[in-house]
């Protein structure tokens, strides 16, 4: 256990850090190991709140009945972003994400709507007028600092949008040499080549491949990015499709940025995906992202050992699985609750994200179980729901605060190897650190089952809290743990009390040492009968967990 003496030390220089963090001029470029124990909230600046109708020099109406499949501007702005901050922050995250910064194509509607989500860019050296100001975005920044919170903004530069894919107008761009571009051609993605050359999109909205070996691309992109980094004090790049451009190109770009980069890696195999490591700081887990749904969505396959073994896979072949970007919810994906019908589900799979995963990134409106298919249904606009207090979010906040604590009280938690303790076709049990984690995909209905863990370490007899019900219980012979769901499918996480201490979580504000608070291994029995007591309120009420002792 930590001394009051380091604690003191530590919260120290917590206040100095945030005191710090009041001068954005302050601010450095924050790297890989700064960004670890960061969580981040994603956003699309466009949907996630609206600015009041009477805020001058708007371009869009602020719509309330915002419809996701019009696939149009709904009203969002950098200034409705620094307003709901309290809300962001209230589930305890670090960091948010937001959607792509830069001029967008802003004609006549195409098929495929508007580009009201940032990706349809054509000068990247210039602010989105539609989402503010670049006073507006630099208050964000500002706003971001002075709570201690990073900004990462999601950048586009394989591509520039155009509805003429054979004589593009090139005036438009950031880019305006016919050889600063790709010529046409549709990917072929079986050929690593053409993914990087040929063309996302179609014929109808053709996005135009970049031509990210030519020189004058290069240093373009080169300094444009340093200065925009600069300018707004942004402290991560998000990049898209960055499979799309050849990998060496990301160095010598990231290295101008000088910030954390994660780019997206679409697709589902490890391997692949590792070898982006080389070349990014991070990239977004799209495998592990397709193993936690395969895992937990209810109904789903159920397949616990694919999980199991595409972590162990991932550990060898990944540089740094710690800064990976964990996700269960994205703008190109469905939102859990539309492949998933259980909460249940989105709960356990959330325990996996925050404590097996890497930074855990979750995608506005995951808290307030959005149902949207895939792109465009999900890309709802949040303000209907109130932004409302809702169970997600505050298992959100507990996750969150547990992780902070973990991350700042056991130097090696985030760095450290997940180890599986124990897995069934149900039930998947990993110890990171000095916390236990069971996961399960048996859904809200009480079952007769159980799952023992062993070798958790945790000794025998030792006082135990499951931090997310608040019962304290003790553990069994040689530290056994037995998790009974007779009240249901529940995720538990447990932990040493005495560990706890200081975290705030169940009560457990002060790290006096637990002598002193009469809870020591010889005369713990009354109060943790009292704990037990008091927990069973809170369990019934919340998450109707039942926990069993083995002796
Ligand atoms: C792969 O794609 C590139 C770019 O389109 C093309 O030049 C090359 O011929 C393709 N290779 C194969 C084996 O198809
Ligand atoms: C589980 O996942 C593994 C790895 O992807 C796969 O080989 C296996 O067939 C899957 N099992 C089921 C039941 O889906
Ligand atoms: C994590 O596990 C992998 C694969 O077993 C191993 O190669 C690596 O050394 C381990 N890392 C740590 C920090 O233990
Ligand atoms: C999935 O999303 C589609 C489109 O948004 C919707 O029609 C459907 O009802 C959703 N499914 C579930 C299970 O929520
Ligand atoms: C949400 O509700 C919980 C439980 O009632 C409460 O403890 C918490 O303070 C609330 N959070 C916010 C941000 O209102
Ligand atoms: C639960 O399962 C156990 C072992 O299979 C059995 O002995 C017991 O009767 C079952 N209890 C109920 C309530 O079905």
């Amino acid at each position: 256990m930590r001394s009051f003496a380091s604690y003191t030390t530590s919260l120290i220089s917590l206040s100095l850090l945030s005191l710090l963090a009041v001068f954005p001029t302050a601010t450095t470029a924050a790297t890989a190991e700064q960004w670890r124990s960061r969580s981040i909230y994603q956003i699309i600046t466009d949907r996630f709140a609206l600015p009041d109708p009477s805020t001058p020099n708007l371009l869009t109406v602020p719509n309330e009945d915002c419809n996701p499949a019009d696939q149009t501007w709904c009203g969002g702005t950098w200034q409705s972003i620094i307003a709901n901050l309290d809300y962001i922050q209230g589930m305890g995250f670090t960091a948010i994400w937001i959607s792509p910064v830069s001029q967008n194509y802003d004609g006549p509607r195409t098929p495929y709507g508007d580009a009201y989500h940032g990706y349809w860019s054509q000068d990247v050296t210039a602010l989105n007028p539609r989402m503010g100001s670049s006073d507006d975005l630099k208050a964000l920044s500002n706003a971001l600092h002075a709570r201690g919170m990073y900004l990462m903004v999601d950048i586009v530069a394989n591509n520039v949008v155009t509805l003429d894919y054979q004589n593009p107008d090139l005036s438009k761009f950031a880019f305006n040499q016919p050889d600063m571009f790709h010529p046409y051609c549709p990917i072929d993605f079986s050929n690593q080549t053409s993914i990087e050359q040929c063309w996302l999109g179609d014929t109808v909205v053709a996005l135009m491949d970049v031509n990210t070996e030519n020189q004058d691309v290069i240093s373009g992109y080169q300094s444009w990015i340093s200065q925009l980094v600069q300018e707004y004090q942004i402290d991560g790049l998000r990049i898209d499709a960055a499979k799309h451009v050849r990998k060496d190109f990301w160095p010598g770009f990231c290295g101008s940025a000088g910030v954390f980069c994660m780019g997206e890696v679409f697709g589902g195999d490890v391997g692949y995906n590792a070898e982006y490591q080389g070349y990014l700081d991070s990239v977004l887990d799209y495998p592990g992202y397709d193993y936690v749904v395969s895992a937990f969505a209810l109904p789903g396959p159920g397949n616990i050992s694919g999980l199991v073994d595409a972590l162990h896979q991932g550990q060898e072949l990944y540089k740094d699985m710690s800064v990976l970007g964990s996700f269960l919810e994205n703008q190109d994906n469905p939102r859990w609750a539309n492949i998933s019908v259980d909460p249940q589900s989105l709960w356990n799979a959330m325990v996996w994200q925050f404590l097996a995963g890497g930074i855990p990134i979750v995608y506005y409106g995951q808290e307030q179980g959005l149902k949207g298919n895939a792109d465009p249904y999900n890309r709802e606009p949040l303000w209907p729901t109130g932004y409302a207090n809702t169970t997600t979010y505050q298992l959100i906040g507990k996750l969150n605060t547990l992780r902070d604590f973990l991350a700042t009280n056991s130097p090696d938690f985030l760095t450290a190897n997940v180890t599986v303790l124990g897995a069934t076709n149900n039930e998947v049990a990993i110890g990171r650190g000095p916390m236990v984690a069971v996961m399960t995909n048996r859904g809200s209905p009480p079952v007769n089952a159980s799952m023992g863990v062993y070798g958790a370490g945790f000794g025998t007899g030792v006082p135990l809290l499951e931090v997310l019900s608040c019962q304290q219980f003790t553990t069994g012979s040689q530290g056994s743990l037995l998790i009974d769901y007779s009240a249901g499918g529940h995720a538990s996480i447990f932990m040493r009390l005495s560990d706890l201490h200081g975290s705030g979580l169940c009560g457990q504000y002060t790290n006096v040492d637990p002598n002193i608070n009469g809870l020591s291994s010889t005369n713990g029995a009354r109060s943790f009968a009292r704990g037990t007591l008091w927990s069973a309120a809170v369990l019934a009420a919340i998450l109707a967990v039942t926990l069993v002792c083995v002796s």
